[in-house]
């Protein structure tokens, strides 16, 4: 109890600021990459709620800058021009039905919000903003919040192009602008006052916490005093007293990291551990090179996966395979990222981050684009979601199997990923136990007597006889299938009375792994 005290007094108020406050048990979240919000409200409700997913990662609900050249690039919406909650996702009564309804099944909303910047210093003036706000870029005029040019950083950025040229320095880093992008003075009480005003009106309305776009390029202080603003939950929804979760993205983590292998590190995510969690990108980036096996990586060295890999401590950290950026080439991880474009492998990835305790899991949810490479470059990077013409971003119509049309790819329904996210909430609290692997790419492990999960991505079969540690009984294995009324839709696994089972992956099938929990259990 005395180290338990210590520990609060330690982590300081901040540390409530790491809760998801996900409910009914449940733990994945979901990111609704672009979706418009009427799509994600009744998405909450016929497909997140059901299937247990603790929550879902809007875009930025923010108006932004109208971009046309290229045509409506889904990083529009990282260039805010105002903090009127319109956007290509739908109206402000349209974001406040969606967090109504997607609170009302249990199912939270974290808002991603963009509060380093607002556009790039080219973004020109007039009314050529999503909801047809004025701004002048040249003036950094944002009458609309407002903001004018004194609430911005120039006067401190000290490179001769006003933008970040060395990220090895720190006050660069913080003061200048990130690729033209008008860089708010965040040290003023005036900036830290609008922004936490935008934020505290999501929070009203019952968001349950926010991803801090471009945390890296804020200071830590600023950041803290900003967040130290934000009211309390909504209590028609959270308990008396929850702080909002923030979890901070911090993208340049994986170069840094090889910095301070060189011992040169300016920037370190342990600045940013007491205001929340951290985005881990280091985490996606080596799953990546494990499951493709390049670089010598092998699957069985997961056996001391998470803190013992140099990640952050687990209670500040964010997890995931891949994301917006770095699925398209962005940010930090290159070319090692498994997504959507590889089906297999990203199963594979998806299923081994949600069976394993390390970190709050955050599952993509993306929509397809026509890649173009020239030379290892994808040339249609920027595309943005499936539109009409006119640049409105288009619905997501449900398949009768399930999954989405007209170009969204709704990873999170698909049935390998979904039931890992729901064998994610029945072992939650469980201890990583019963280890195996081959010393090659064939691992298995359990999580107490709740769940077991064994991967083959050898090129020859796995064949063995393992404990699971689990009651004796038939159960459904939720990848191949999964348990419908009083039958298995794909592979049985027999666990005898010793907790033992055998266990047949050949390296051919559609899905070389095999998992099975409490509730696959006929
Ligand atoms: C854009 O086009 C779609 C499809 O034709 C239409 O339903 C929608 O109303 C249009 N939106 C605007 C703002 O013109
Ligand atoms: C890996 O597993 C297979 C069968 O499960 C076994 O034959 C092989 O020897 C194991 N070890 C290595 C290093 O491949
Ligand atoms: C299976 O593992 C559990 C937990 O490590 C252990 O208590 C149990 O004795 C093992 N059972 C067998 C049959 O080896």
């Amino acid at each position: 109890m005395k180290l338990f005290i210590l520990l609060l007094a330690l982590l300081g108020p901040g540390a409530a600021q790491h809760d998801p406050h996900a409910k009914h048990g449940r733990t994945a979240i979901v990111h609704l990459f672009e979706w418009r919000w009427e799509d994600v409200a009744v998405e909450c409700e016929r497909f997140l709620a059901p299937n247990g997913y603790a929550g879902v990662q809007i875009s930025p609900p923010h108006e932004n800058i109208l971009l046309t050249s290229p045509w409506r690039p889904w990083w529009e919406r990282y260039q805010p021009i105002s903090f009127n909650l319109c956007s290509r996702s739908g109206t402000e009564s349209e974001l406040r039905d969606m967090i109504t309804r997607c609170n009302n099944v249990g199912v939270n909303i974290y808002v991603d919000a963009v509060i380093n910047h607002m556009c790039g210093s080219s973004g020109g003036e007039g009314s050529h903003s999503v909801c047809g706000s004025w701004f002048s870029a040249p003036k950094k005029d944002f009458p609309t919040v407002p903001f004018s040019h004194w609430d911005f950083n120039d006067h401190k950025c000290r490179t001769g192009s006003g933008n970040i040229e060395n990220y090895g320095d720190a006050y660069q880093v913080r003061d200048c602008r990130l690729v033209g992008l008008l860089d708010l003075a965040l040290e003023k009480d005036y900036v830290r006052g609008k922004v936490a005003e935008y934020m505290n009106k999501l929070i009203d309305m019952g968001v349950a916490g926010f991803r801090v776009d471009a945390c890296k390029h804020m200071w830590p202080g600023d950041l803290a005093a900003v967040l130290g603003r934000l009211h309390n939950l909504n209590t028609d929804w959270f308990s008396g007293g929850s702080r909002p979760f923030i979890y901070q993205e911090a993208r340049l983590l994986i170069l840094l990291a090889w910095v301070i292998d060189l011992g040169g590190e300016p920037i370190m995510a342990r600045e940013y551990f007491h205001l929340g969690r951290v985005t881990e990108f280091k985490y996606g980036a080596k799953l990546g090179t494990i499951f493709r096996k390049w670089n010598g990586e092998k699957l069985s060295y997961t056996k001391s996966w998470g803190e013992g890999w140099g990640f952050m401590p687990d209670g500040n950290a964010l997890v995931f395979v891949d994301n917006h950026d770095n699925q398209r080439g962005h940010g930090a991880g290159g070319a090692a990222i498994v997504t959507f474009w590889d089906p297999r492998l990203h199963k594979m990835a998806v299923a081994f981050m949600l069976a394993h305790p390390y970190g709050v899991a955050r599952v993509m949810s993306s929509f397809r684009w026509d890649r173009h490479f020239v030379n290892g470059k994808d040339q249609n990077d920027w595309v943005g979601p499936p539109s009409f013409d006119n640049g409105t971003t288009k619905p997501v119509p449900i398949n009768p199997d399930e999954t989405c049309g007209d170009g969204w790819v709704c990873e999170h329904r698909w049935r390998q990923i979904k039931n890992m996210a729901i064998f994610r909430n029945v072992v939650n609290g469980q201890p990583l136990g019963n280890w195996w692997d081959n010393q090659s790419n064939q691992v298995a492990f359990g999580r107490g007597n709740r769940g077991f999960i064994v991967f083959n991505n050898d090129d020859w079969d796995l064949d063995v006889t393992l404990n699971t540690s689990m009651p004796g009984g038939t159960y459904c294995d939720v990848i191949s299938g999964q348990k419908d009324g009083g039958r298995c839709t794909g592979k049985q696994i027999n666990v005898g009375d010793d907790g033992r089972a055998h266990f047949k992956i050949s390296n051919r099938d559609e899905d070389p792994f095999v998992a099975v929990h409490a509730e696959s259990k006929l």
